[in-house]
């Protein structure tokens, strides 16, 4: 018996190797850590648990029937992130540049499929040279199996992707299927295809890092939600992240003791929106003093700008923050903002995550470019998202809500279950200069100084339409709050909707506007 031990423990430390050692420090030349290092970062200490070490591929092609590694470039497993657990599979660069082969590809699936039977996220850490090209079809049918799986598991479990290495080709769909993209600034990259190819097709000259590196996609193509400095700080990201997710659908989140004040009052808002409707002020001031312990995870920071979403915590239960951002394009809606908004909405609503809507929006953008580029689909997209959520949905109007913009951004008529406004909000179809114009046209036009005529009637328009008390009068807004208060109120509106139960009529899915 002790012999075989000690084999089996010289078997296990062959195969934490991968590669070998010099494979190893390549990888840590790099800047990036190993596989297993990652794993180990990710997971609470000494909880990871490591499945099919001994797995190998079944390739006799191309001289690999003797080129077998234990593990075949892929470590899976399960352990947990703040004690919940979580599986996870880590691509392995040192082994054939990490590339999905068959038997890699089942290592894949095996966790996946228990993630979803017991009901736990799916983390899937990608570095990997794409397709295991000795294996051709094999290979490819391998990826098409974990993408299926990828798509029964949306909206069930958590799926997050850390991209810290290659992506590239097909392989990059297994990601998108996924609910949040983390990647690593200047060592990871996504592509369907190369700079190399893309030089032969259309003669653009490119790098890697422009055509496919953590920042172009964090900030121009919004693939990815997160791009981080190094591994460490993606890995620690992801454990907060998951910090805020439930383990699935069948049970929100877990709520944690924050020792913040539900009652907690906040005097500086009172002073937070200029007198100048015209002049902007930073949204996120405002979510961060109103959430627990001025905690918030923003997604995608560095795209569509014009709205913020992120998580936070009130009163210790998670929330989905969707808030205009006046800073950026005043805040308008236009496609990206709103294709970025509706996502995020709809994880929320798979999650029981409920939704806290800040509203300062003075329409949507107008212009060639957003009609061309179908803002019509595209602003629907986040109007469904919000009218289908059936979690419970509080919603603060700030400062302005416009036209279709106030409808979309979780309005009372799309089943906001609270919705407030802020004393000095501007509900109206439009703002007061515009409507002017249309409604008082002749007046102006006849007038001896139609500029001070323009004025005066924006004046009258605006006193008795663009504040927050018509539509109070109507029941479209529940209480005109005070901004001091908005922390209590929302908490207060949360506890209150706590249990709400609320379905859509039965359908084999929806048709949303894509
Ligand atoms: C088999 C691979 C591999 C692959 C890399 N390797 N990619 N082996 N299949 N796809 C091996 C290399 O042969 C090498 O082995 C080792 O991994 C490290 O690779 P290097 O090239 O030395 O590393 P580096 O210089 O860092 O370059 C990394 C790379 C490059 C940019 C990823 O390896 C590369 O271009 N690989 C091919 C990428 C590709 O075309 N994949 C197919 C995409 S199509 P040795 O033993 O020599 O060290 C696809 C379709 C998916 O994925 C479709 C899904 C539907």
């Amino acid at each position: 018996m002790w012999e075989i031990i000690k084999k089996l423990d010289k078997l296990r430390a062959q195969a934490r190797l991968g590669g070998g050692e010099e494979r190893i420090k390549a990888q840590h030349r790099r800047g990036k850590l190993s596989a297993r290092e990652r794993l180990e970062v990710l997971m609470d200490p000494d909880s990871f648990e490591e499945l099919d070490m001994f797995v190998e591929h079944n390739c006799a092609d191309f001289g690999m029937h003797d080129t077998h590694v234990a593990g075949d470039g892929v470590v899976t497993g399960f352990g947990t992130v703040h004690g919940r657990r979580v599986f996870a599979f880590s691509q392995d660069f040192t082994v054939f540049g990490g590339s999905l082969s068959e038997a890699n590809a089942r290592k894949i699936c095996k966790i996946m499929d228990m993630a979803m039977n017991v009901g736990s996220p799916i983390i899937g850490i990608n570095d990997s040279g794409g397709a295991r090209i000795q294996e051709g079809v094999a290979s490819l049918a391998g990826y098409a199996e974990v993408f299926q799986r990828n798509v029964l598991a949306s909206g069930v479990v958590p799926q997050i992707s850390a991209i810290m290495g290659p992506c590239a080709g097909g392989a990059v769909y297994s990601p998108a299927l996924t609910d949040f993209i983390m990647m690593v600034k200047d060592t990871s990259y996504m592509f369907l295809t190369g700079p190399e190819v893309v030089k032969t097709v259309t003669h653009e000259e490119v790098t890697a890092e422009q055509l496919g590196g953590a920042v172009t996609h964090a900030t121009r193509s919004g693939v990815a939600d997160f791009a981080f400095d190094n591994d460490l700080n993606l890995l620690k990201q992801l454990r907060r992240l998951l910090s805020f997710l439930p383990a699935s659908n069948r049970a929100p989140p877990e709520r944690i003791n924050t020792g913040d004040d539900p009652r907690r009052q906040t005097p500086s808002l009172d002073s937070l929106v200029p007198d100048d409707p015209l002049r902007p002020y930073d949204m996120k001031e405002l979510i961060e003093k109103v959430v627990d312990n001025y905690d918030f995870m923003e997604v995608q920071s560095g795209y569509a700008k014009n709205i913020i979403i992120g998580f936070a915590r009130m009163d210790g239960h998670t929330v989905g923050i969707v808030a205009n951002q006046p800073l950026v394009l005043a805040g308008c809606l236009d496609i990206a903002s709103s294709i970025k908004a509706a996502r995020f909405v709809r994880f929320c609503d798979c999650f029981h995550i409920p939704l806290v809507t800040f509203v300062d929006v003075p329409g949507f953008l107008p212009g060639l470019q957003q009609e061309l580029g179908g803002i019509i689909k595209h602003g629907a997209k986040l109007l469904f998202a919000f009218a289908e959520a059936t979690v419970p949905k509080v919603t603060v109007i700030i400062r302005k809500a416009y036209g279709g913009a106030y409808d979309v951004m979780s309005s009372k008529h799309l089943r906001g279950d609270l919705n407030y406004a802020w004393p000095n909000a501007e509900i109206a179809v439009m703002g007061p200069k515009g409507a002017a114009e249309i409604i008082f046209r002749n007046e102006i036009r006849s007038a001896e100084d139609p500029e001070a005529k323009l004025k005066e009637v924006s004046a009258v328009y605006a006193s008795n339409f663009a504040n927050p008390f018509i539509a109070a009068r109507k029941g479209f807004i529940d209480d005109v709050i005070m901004p001091h208060d908005t922390r209590y109120r929302v908490i207060r509106g949360l506890q209150t909707m706590a249990g709400k139960k609320l379905t859509n009529p039965w359908k084999k899915h929806d048709n949303l506007p894509l």
